[in-house]
């Protein structure tokens, strides 16, 4: 009796609202301080590790996450970095969080997955890279491109000027889509409309996002935040569209098995080759594993190839002399045709060449990040430790993260 009347007490006392308050702000303030102190400690520990690489000065908690803000400039500072502090130069970012954010997104698809994993999914998807798989596909991307250029026709007409990545962007969606997937989404015509690709977009906004805000970093203050919402929300409906199309082609092969259908009726896809992929052991990819590569190719096929193609056509419009000889060049490759086709292609030497210049000059993947599981010894007799994460430039800058 005594004991229950004291318990009664006690919870009376301490869950009154304003001591709840109280106690919540004592575990929020704990909570912060221990974080504030396991980043300084690890900030420490870094600096000396890379006593011997000088870097550029960071914010004494913040590190150099506010110098990148995506305003224009970021490239920019990489290279005034690179040529202050040759080689290899630290940059302090926070907890990194790159790989748990695509992870979160696109599971452990290839571009994240290493080792074992990673070999053994190589392998399974390389027929997908088969030039008989690639052929039918210079058609699919040709159509794409013709409702872009059926788009930009009207402004052509006002002589309107406008913002193309946008258009270039939804334009290598759909061709990943119908590529890989066989996935019609009249995403050029309708866009903002189609819920997926709007989650797509915003998926890449808040990956962004996340990066470039310090709190973001920590995955409780994230998960709370309004961001984090979205960033669920977004995955979700990425996620759900993505199964959905995995589920229809599970029907679609099976029906064919049952009807004794040769799948080479129609053209086979990426998709096919994930489904039917079988190792050694004749196992197969999981359903979670076949989701993770969906997203990855889905992600990686369309960002990628959109920022190549615009940085091209900047390239072009910059130097008018090289884009008149590619013109004329795959005028004749045409000889009349209004699309080009895969034999075509071996026959525009010249465009290859400007292709790939644009590609030096302007790398749509401007670095690649490992993380390192031994320590690497420099030609001048630098270290840098074991377990860093280490990002090289192609612009022959590296950064130790
Ligand atoms: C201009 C276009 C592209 C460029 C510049 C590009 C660049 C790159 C780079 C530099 C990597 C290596 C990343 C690393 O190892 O950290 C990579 C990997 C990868 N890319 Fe692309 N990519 C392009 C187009 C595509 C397309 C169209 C797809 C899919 C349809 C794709 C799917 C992948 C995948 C799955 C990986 C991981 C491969 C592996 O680890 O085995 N990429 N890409």
């Amino acid at each position: 009796m005594e004991i229950s009347e004291n318990f009664r007490h006690v919870l009376k006392t301490y869950l009154e609202p304003v001591r709840l308050y109280h106690a919540l702000g004592v575990v929020c303030v704990i909570y912060v301080g221990m974080l504030l102190t396991r980043l300084m400690q690890r900030r420490k520990t870094l600096k000396a590790a890379f006593e011997q690489f000088p870097g550029p000065p960071g914010h004494w908690l913040l590190g150099n996450t506010n110098e990148f803000q995506q305003d224009g400039t970021d490239l920019e500072k990489i290279i005034t970095f690179g040529e202050n502090y040759p080689y290899a130069f630290p940059l302090w970012f926070g907890e990194l969080i790159i790989d748990s954010v695509y992870n979160i997104f696109s599971g452990e698809g290839l571009l994240v997955s290493a080792g074992q994993r990673w070999f053994r999914h190589r392998r399974l998807l390389t027929p997908g890279f088969h030039y008989d798989i690639l052929k039918p596909y210079v058609k699919i991307m040709s159509d794409s491109a013709k409702i872009m250029l059926d788009k930009w026709e009207t402004y052509a007409k006002t002589q309107e000027s406008f913002e193309l990545f946008q258009h270039v962007s939804l334009m290598t969606l759909d061709s990943i889509m119908k590529c890989a997937f066989s996935c019609e989404s009249n995403c050029q015509t309708e866009s903002g409309t189609n819920k997926y690709i709007k989650a797509v977009y915003d998926l890449c906004d808040l990956v962004n996002l996340r990066f470039r805000v310090f709190l973001y970093h920590i995955d409780f203050i994230f998960h709370l935040s309004p961001h984090g919402y979205m960033y669920r929300r977004a995955c979700r409906i990425a996620h759900k569209h993505t199964e959905e199309v995995i589920r229809k082609r599970k029907e679609v092969l099976t029906k064919e098995k049952e009807q004794n259908l040769s799948q080479k009726k129609r053209n086979l896809d990426f998709l096919d080759i994930l489904l039917c992929a079988r190792d050694e052991q004749q196992q197969g990819l999981s359903d979670e594993d076949i989701r993770a590569e969906v997203d990855t190719f889905m992600f990686e096929g369309h960002d990628t190839t959109a920022s190549g193609l615009a940085w091209i056509l900047y390239a072009l419009a910059c130097n008018p002399e090289h884009q008149q000889k590619c013109r004329v060049e795959i005028q004749q490759a045409l000889e009349g045709k209004d699309s080009i086709e895969w034999e075509d292609l071996s026959k525009i030497p010249y465009t290859t060449m400007c292709i790939k210049e644009s590609l030096r000059l302007y790398p749509p993947v401007p670095g690649m990040a490992r993380k390192l599981t031994k320590p690497m010894t420099f030609f001048d007799g630098r270290t840098v430790p074991e377990g860093k994460a280490f990002s090289i430039k192609h612009f022959c800058y590296l950064i130790v993260n």
